[in-house]
């Protein structure tokens, strides 16, 4: 497998769960940034994620590890951990190991979904999860929607996706046309890469016959960092969505993405109907369109890019340069400066 050009290890938020996947007590294994986890929710219902291994003898608390009260018990010696991985407990000793800590990673929960702050200098969260509703401010709410869960989603395991790829799309207006069949390119309407969030939204539509000036419709995107995208169709088929990119290891991402289907008006709070279904499989059909270009793809750096390209993909490689562990001065080293208009 070809090592992406661009680091594995980016600082952010990223998606390692749907919340429906741990219920209270359960013991999750899981395996990203190259690391073995385990996620594990508290009998208070809090979710916490750290290393799979022991600090005592290195047992992994993933195989007969158990859940009592607010702290994860080992099965070879019964020594307990709570969330922050702080030893509290040796049950053969008066005193717990005060010492020694299990790598733990900042959780949040929300969007159906269990994130973890990842950044390998171990800085603590400098930016939030948007809220799928919320962070719109548009007065809509989760009973707005049919629930995601289960159904509207999509997991594929260890593709050889890097998260930027993703990402790209906010200023890719031509890919459109060719891998989503609209019937025309989309004309940007905000980018505004000045913060670790970004903000992009375009005019887009599906009906056959539209045309960009008399196009009633469009998407609002909100990034947070590189692993984590929330987006709002209007105008269209209601629907919100959550693309999320996870690295694995240095060479593949586990991709998820969850979509909200918007109900027809004064319908009842009921599960998805033929017609929510429906619609979400549409939308699950046009990301796996993506998806399909994305786990195939080489990073081309620098790109042959069109003269409308340039600009946009200049703003997003800087911005995305922000998040890996080895960012190169604006004006320094790989990657952006070295994206160049073909003309
Ligand atoms: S290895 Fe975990 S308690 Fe001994
Ligand atoms: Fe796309």
């Amino acid at each position: 497998m070809a090592k992406p050009p661009l680091s594995m290890k980016p600082t952010g938020w990223f998606q390692v769960a749907w919340s429906a996947e741990i219920g209270v007590g359960d013991v999750h294994r899981m395996h990203y940034f190259g690391r073995e986890l385990i996620a594990w929710r508290s009998a208070a219902g809090d979710v916490a994620v750290m290393d799979a291994y022991c600090e005592h003898l290195g047992a992994h608390l993933g195989y007969g590890g158990h859940v009592e009260g607010d702290r994860i018990v080992c099965p070879f010696h019964g020594w307990e951990w709570n969330r922050d991985g702080r030893n509290v407990c040796v049950p053969y000793e008066k005193h717990p190991n005060k010492g020694r800590r299990i790598r733990s990673y900042p959780v949040a929960e929300l969007n159906e979904s269990i994130f973890i702050w990842h950044d390998v200098e171990g800085r603590p969260p400098y930016f939030d999860v948007p809220d799928m509703f919320a962070a719109f401010g548009d007065g809509k709410t989760a009973a707005d929607y049919y629930p995601p869960i289960p159904g509207a989603t999509l997991f594929r395991e260890q593709l050889e996706i890097h998260p930027q790829y993703i990402m790209e799309n906010g200023v890719d207006f031509a890919h459109f046309k060719f891998v989503h069949k609209t019937p025309f390119m989309p004309e940007f309407t905000r980018h505004d890469f000045s913060g670790p969030i970004s903000f992009v939204d375009f005019t887009i539509a599906f009906d056959e016959g539209t045309t960009l000036e008399n196009a009633t419709s469009g998407v609002e995107s909100i990034n947070a960092g590189l692993g984590c995208s929330i987006t709002k169709s209007w105008g269209m088929v209601e629907n919100r969505t959550m693309p999320a990119v996870t690295p694995v290891d240095e060479h593949t991402s586990d991709v998820r993405f969850t979509v909200w289907i918007g109900r027809k008006p004064g319908e009842e709070n009921t599960g998805p109907t033929q017609y929510g279904k429906s619609m979400a499989a549409f939308v699950i059909e046009q990301f796996e369109a993506d998806v399909h270009i994305w786990a195939h793809q080489r990073y081309s750096d620098p790109p042959a890019l069109s003269p409308k390209e340039f600009a946009g993909f200049r703003a997003l490689r800087t911005w995305a340069a922000q998040f890996y562990p080895d960012t190169p001065a604006p004006n320094g080293a790989t990657g952006l400066s070295a994206v160049r208009s073909h003309s």
